[in-house]
């Protein structure tokens, strides 16, 4: 038999969610009716006139004429093309820097493979799990540097002291439900600059921004474009968590160490280990910057943006402690009387309400819960009105 890649043995085990699981699976077999304010999926329909363009291009592989064969790896140009124009009219970004992925659970955990084993990685905490996981299957447990985001930083990423060569952010941030100031990401990107570092920007949340302060692409900061890598996602804002269709940038004048072009080696990567997104699924993000569909996902988010403001006023009035909801779907809700988040959630479930331990997110995540506002308002409502009674 051959031997395992050690890098994978050096993954956690997926202990906590499994736990989690279990124990959310108990109390449904009590019959009980669950409040899930866990989950980070989306719970609305999809908007129709994605629906009416997805059957349209099914629809065009009955004839000869319209059939299509293999697409290009990194995605069709109709739907490149709307992305510059819509989000990034005004940003200098080229059409041959948009790759389309399949979901940006594949970009963010393939993008390290590009580079060195060797090389240096700033992960936030608490953060997205992926992150880590990746860097870890690519060799660099040992090469991992936490970027905390704790209250006492009002959970912004703070510069650190040593050299880093790649550095994850994300903003607005999951699960601490919070974005970064303008200022914050300026002195990363500064800090980029001068070090000779990559900044991989997760923009999966991008959608839910609301206050006009906070920037919602990195590349409106000055510099920017030539040390980061910009990933967003059709998933939580469209509704695509299951059709998988997302997008990131890579800019054509980033070169590594050796002086080649980061652009050019994802382009090499993807053509060999990507076949691309499937041509109906791509044809329906394209009607996404339909002027339909750009309502009725803005009543889509604004419907979970409702959901998570009241989720967010009834805890405060509840007298937790909580932060989040006004820029993302999420509220970190700190743990009463010093409980470790382990033991929140437990007593949360004992009310079947179920949400996520901070301490799933990395260990700056202990000591708190996430709620999520994906849930139905009637869902978010009865959890509040079980949480009166705690
Ligand atoms: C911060 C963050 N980035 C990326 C993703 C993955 O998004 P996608 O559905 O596009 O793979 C998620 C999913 O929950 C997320 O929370």
């Amino acid at each position: 038999m051959p031997k395992a890649n050690s890098n994978l043995l050096n993954l956690k085990k997926d202990y906590l969610f499994n736990e989690i699981e279990k124990k959310v699976l108990l109390k449904k077999k009590e019959n009980k009716k669950i409040l899930n304010l866990g989950i980070g999926d989306i719970s609305l329909p999809l908007a129709s006139s994605i629906i009416d363009a997805m059957k349209l291009a099914i629809d065009e592989m009955r004839d000869k004429k319209t059939l299509k064969g293999y697409g290009p790896s990194d995605g069709y140009t109709f739907l490149k093309q709307k992305i510059l124009d819509n989000d990034y009219k005004n940003l200098d970004i080229d059409i041959d820097e948009i790759f389309i992925s399949n979901g940006m659970k594949y970009s963010i955990s393939n993008i390290s493979d590009l580079f060195s084993q060797n090389s240096k990685v700033g992960i936030i905490n608490p953060a997205y799990p992926v992150y880590v996981d990746s860097n870890i299957m690519g060799g660099r447990k040992n090469q991992i540097v936490e970027i905390p985001l704790i209250e006492k930083n009002n959970f912004q990423p703070i510069i650190p002291n040593e050299t880093l060569d790649l550095i994850y952010l994300c903003s607005p941030n999951n699960p601490t439900g919070l974005a970064y100031t303008k200022k914050i990401l300026k002195s990363w990107v500064d800090y980029a600059i001068k070090n000779r570092s990559l900044i991989i920007f997760d923009g999966a949340y991008e959608a839910f921004i609301r206050s006009e302060n906070i920037v919602k692409s990195i590349y409106e900061i000055d510099g920017a474009k030539d040390v980061a890598i910009e990933m967003r996602s059709f998933s939580k804002n469209a509704g695509f968590t299951s059709l998988r269709c997302s997008y990131l940038i890579v800019p054509k004048n980033i070169k590594t160490h050796e002086n080649v072009s980061i652009n050019s080696l994802w382009k090499r990567y993807v053509d060999t280990k990507f076949g691309g997104i499937s041509y109906p699924i791509q044809k329906a993000a394209e009607a996404t910057y339909s002027q339909r569909a750009i309502s009725e996902i803005k009543n889509t988010v604004d419907t979970y943006m409702k959901g998570a403001k009241f989720l967010y006023e009834n805890l405060k009035n509840l007298n937790f402690e909580c932060f989040g909801g006004q820029n993302s779907p999420y509220i970190w809700c700190k743990c009463p009387d010093n409980l470790s988040s382990m033991k929140f959630f437990d007593l949360l479930l004992e009310k079947n309400i179920v949400t996520v331990p901070g301490i799933g997110f990395g260990r700056h995540g202990e000591g708190f819960v996430r709620f999520s506002a994906f849930a139905s308002f009637e869902t978010i409502n009865e959890a509040i009105n079980k949480l009166k009674n705690i």
